[in-house]
């Protein structure tokens, strides 16, 4: 089988899908993997071309993203100008972006429209998954437990009119009050996402994600655990297919689970399985396949939870329809750890595709 795994990405998570995509062909060309499927890769610039096979090897090898001198003498376009060479040719596409312009159901559109089965969520799936106040509104309606939160919009930050800013930011404090978080709507890796301790850095805050998004969520700050689920959709899985890992959490030194924290060496580390009671555990997985259910999500996901040992509450953070697969990665360790090493789970994710 031809498949084609497609990264980098229009997004401010472009050089995570840059790591994630090495992982994921590294197990796409491990063992069995390497008989079964003819893996071409393709990346997408920053700005949203598409580069054939040559180039995206060379990012790959290097790990990072394609600079001016790498693409020099090529045309640069801007946006998606049409497909390189060889890719109408795949019959399978494992698209490896996080965040906007690859999560968010765009890319998941076009393979749609072409009729070649995808990895993944399709477009709802994707476009809930990737709008946080979306999201949230699908997980209320499916009754599931959240963090109290509040939607802005950033036309309702405009400096011409202080007293409307004024009536925001008492608004903000009465509903959720003191420690919030601040987060652009469509976004990953804690991109744009920022800790309000009093007014001021609130309205920073805002101001910081209101240049990344027009749609922003600003949430209560919990005192909690921060739990992780993997989930994966099985060709041959009974119902709809939907499965659930275990449990991992992540420790942390950092005041909170920012970028850099997510991505340098040391800073956090994961616990496999989590610890915490067989009741909580079963809890947390049946929630995070109602979290799929609830905004139409398939193929793989990564839901993230909150949970407060000391009242036993287990809140809903969020789901991820493209989940980081870095070497250091939670969504492949999560699966290693439940008997499902990562050339079977991405065999299982391609054998998934379209269903
Ligand atoms: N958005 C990042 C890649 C994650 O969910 O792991
Ligand atoms: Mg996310």
């Amino acid at each position: 089988t031809r498949v084609g795994l497609v990264f980098g990405g229009a997004s401010g998570e472009h050089a995570v899908s840059i790591r994630s995509a090495q992982t994921v062909l590294r197990g796409l060309r491990s063992g069995t993997n390497a008989e079964r499927y003819r893996v071409s890769c393709f990346y997408i610039d920053r700005c949203g071309g598409w580069w054939p096979e040559a180039v995206a090897t060379a990012v790959l090898e290097r790990g990072l993203p394609a600079d001016a001198d790498a693409l020099a003498g090529q045309p640069q376009p801007g946006g998606f100008r049409g497909f390189p060479e060889g890719a109408l040719e795949m019959e399978v596409w494992f698209p490896v972006l996080h965040g906007p312009n690859g999560e968010d159901g765009t890319v998941q559109g076009l393979f749609t429209l072409m009729g070649v089965p995808f990895v993944g969520s399709g477009v709802l799936g994707s476009a809930l998954g990737m709008d946080k106040q979306a999201m949230k509104a699908a997980f209320a309606a499916a009754g599931l437990p959240q963090v109290p939160y509040a939607c802005v919009e950033a036309s309702e930050l405009d400096a011409t009119h202080p007293g409307a800013q004024e009536a925001l930011l008492e608004r903000l404090e009465s509903q959720l009050g003191y420690p919030c978080f601040v987060k652009p709507a469509n976004m990953g890796s804690s991109v744009g996402i920022s800790k309000a301790g009093d007014r001021a850095a609130l309205l920073s805050g805002l101001e910081l994600a209101a240049g990344l998004d027009r749609r922003l969520v600003v949430e209560q700050g919990v005192k909690a655990r921060e739990l992780e689920c993997a989930v994966l959709q099985r060709r041959d899985g009974q119902g709809d297919g939907l499965s659930a890992s275990v449990l991992g959490e992540i420790r942390f030194d950092a005041d909170w689970y920012d970028y850099d924290t997510k991505y340098s060496d040391g800073l956090s580390h994961t616990v496999i399985p989590a610890l915490v009671s067989e009741a909580v555990s079963a809890r947390a997985r049946a929630m995070a396949l109602d979290a799929c259910r609830a905004v139409a999500a398939g193929g793989l996901a990564r839901v993230d939870f909150f949970y407060d040992e000391a009242t036993g509450s287990l809140w809903l953070n969020e789901i991820n329809t493209l989940p980081g697969f870095t070497s250091q990665s939670m969504y492949p360790m999560l699966w290693e750890a439940s008997g499902l090493p990562l050339p079977d789970l991405v065999h299982e994710l391609v054998l998934g595709a379209g269903r």
